[in-house]
Order: C-alpha cells, then sequence, then structure tokens
C-alpha cells in the first residue's frame, strides 16, 4: 500500500534542515550520478547527512553520498542536494517528492536538476550536456506520479499544467553561457524509466521512435513535484553513454560515473554561469 508524504513530515524534514542553517538557500541544486563533485565547489558549507532529516528517503546507490551541501556560489546561497533518491531503490513515489517540498518550504523557487542519461538521440555522443526541454514520464503517465494522493493544496493545484515543465527562460540563459564558454549544449527531450535495468535493444529503439533524446532513471517525478509547487526547473542531462543507433546499450554504473567524472567541469562552468546571470 503506498504511503503519501504528508505535510508534518514536510515540515519536520524542513525544520531540521532549517535549524542547522543560517541563511536560506534560493536555488536548489539536485546532483546526478557521478556529479556529485560539483558540490566541492560551494563556499563555506554547511553539510547535512540526510540521514539525519527525518522522512528523508535515504539515497544507496554507489556515487550518490546522501547529503545537503548548503553554502555560497558565485553569490547565491544554494542548497545541494548530493545523493538524489531513486525510485528503482524501493521508496514509495510520493517520497522521491519530499527532497523538493523541503526544498519549497524553505522558500525555494529555481532548481537545477542534473543527471545521468544514455544519449538515443544518433547525433549525441558521450560527455555532452543536453538542456532538457521537455519530457516523457512512462510511469508517471501509467501511474507512478508522484502527486497521485492526497493533493496538498498549501504547494499546488490539484491538476497543475505540465506544458512548461522546462522553464524555456533559464534554457535562454543555460544556451547563453554555454556559447560564452565555448561549451556545446545539446537540446532534447528526456525519458524516465523506473530501471534499475538498462534497457533492452527493442526498448531503445521504441524510445527513439517516440521522440525521446536521452533516457534515464530520475528528474521526472522531482520536476513534476517541483512544477506542482510554482519551481522555475532548469533540467540538465548528462550523456554518459551512447546508445548505439541500432538500440543496443552497452552502459554500465562504473562507465557512467568514470564519463560524470569527464562531465563535471564543463557543468560546473555552465552552472555557475547560470548562476551568476541568475
Ligand atoms: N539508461 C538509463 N539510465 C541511465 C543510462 C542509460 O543508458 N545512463 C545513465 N543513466
Amino acid at each position: 500500500m503506498t504511503e503519501f508524504i504528508t505535510l508534518p513530515q514536510i515540515d519536520a524534514a524542513t525544520d531540521a534542515v532549517r535549524a542547522r542553517i543560517k541563511v536560506l538557500p534560493e536555488v536548489a541544486l539536485i546532483l546526478g550520478s557521478g556529479l556529485g563533485e560539483l558540490a566541492d565547489s560551494i563556499e563555506d558549507p554547511t553539510i547535512i547527512p540526510t540521514r539525519e532529516i527525518p522522512n528523508w528517503p535515504v539515497s544507496t546507490v554507489p556515487g550518490h553520498k546522501g547529503r545537503l551541501v548548503i553554502g555560497r556560489l558565485e553569490g547565491k546561497m544554494v542548497l545541494a542536494l548530493q545523493g538524489r533518491t531513486h525510485y528503482y531503490e524501493g521508496h514509495d513515489i510520493s517520497r522521491v517528492g519530499l527532497p523538493i517540498r523541503v526544498m519549497q518550504r524553505l522558500g525555494i523557487k529555481t532548481i537545477i536538476i542534473t543527471n545521468a542519461s544514455g544519449g538515443l538521440n544518433n547525433d549525441f555522443e558521450a560527455g555532452d550536456l543536453m538542456l532538457i526541454t521537455d519530457h516523457l514520464g512512462f510511469l508517471a503517465m501509467a501511474g507512478q506520479n508522484p502527486l497521485i494522493g492526497p493533493n496538498l493544496d498549501e504547494f499546488g493545484p490539484r491538476f497543475p499544467p505540465m506544458s512548461d515543465v522546462y522553464d524555456p527562460k533559464l534554457v535562454r540563459l543555460a544556451e547563453e553561457v554555454g556559447a560564452e564558454e565555448n561549451i556545446l549544449l545539446r537540446k532534447g527531450t528526456y525519458v524516465w524509466l523506473s530501471g534499475p535495468s538498462f534497457e533492452t535493444p527493442a526498448e531503445c529503439r521504441f524510445l527513439k521512435m517516440v521522440g525521446a533524446d536521452a533516457v534515464g532513471m530520475s528528474t521526472v517525478p522531482e520536476a513534476i513535484v517541483a512544477r506542482h509547487g510554482g519551481m522555475s526547473i532548469l533540467g540538465i542531462a548528462s550523456i554518459t553513454n551512447k546508445i548505439d543507433p541500432d538500440g543496443t546499450n552497452k552502459a554500465t554504473h562504473e562507465e557512467v560515473l568514470q564519463t560524470g567524472d569527464l562531465i563535471v567541469p564543463r557543468l560546473t562552468r555552465i552552472l555557475r554561469g547560470v548562476l551568476r546571470k541568475l
């Protein structure tokens, strides 16, 4: 039986975070697989292990540290989640949204969601960065939507629109930074699958056919909850492995982490540039 997160649970988690920080963060950052090192750039960090926060869905994946790093980056107060929680770890889908609800209760209006993904678009190479312009949430479309359950009216409406999930203004801002920094940025549609198994060739061919450019195991549930709560979202997919044109996906988690390491310096420049412009 699914357990839905409640406002008292969200507020208990929020209070635990608030008690440890002096200045409230303005921007949230979710760091995907292999991208956690980015949090090392944050100045004067307050570090909160997520296991010390009540009701937090704990991350168990290697490469995901499971902590909040709160501090200054490019003059902005940021809250970075190093080690997100995935649905495939066995958490109820409603609980996967708890970190986003805590960010919203802290007053954060802008969120940058990063992830590791497989490149379905034949033009993409491993190591590319893709600005997410839209998503396909098969699980959410088929019943695993994090908003299922009693609506939390304090955050947003029962039937929230999802026409502009990824804020076009933030996409433009990131493109400006890409041009200034001479970093190639792809754009495209991200598809969320539960994982943890990688895709079969038939699944990859199907995903290409329906218009997906990158495939991964996160981001969409977070984006749905973020949008429901009125946040502006920038989504950046790190293409950690290329899926062959015939659909063969030979990705391993080690490869995902290794390519993530190569992407971090470029992603850091993009994120710093975006934060400067916000
Ligand atoms: N498929 C799904 N999730 C992923 C992949 C992939 O190829 N690479 C990184 N995360």
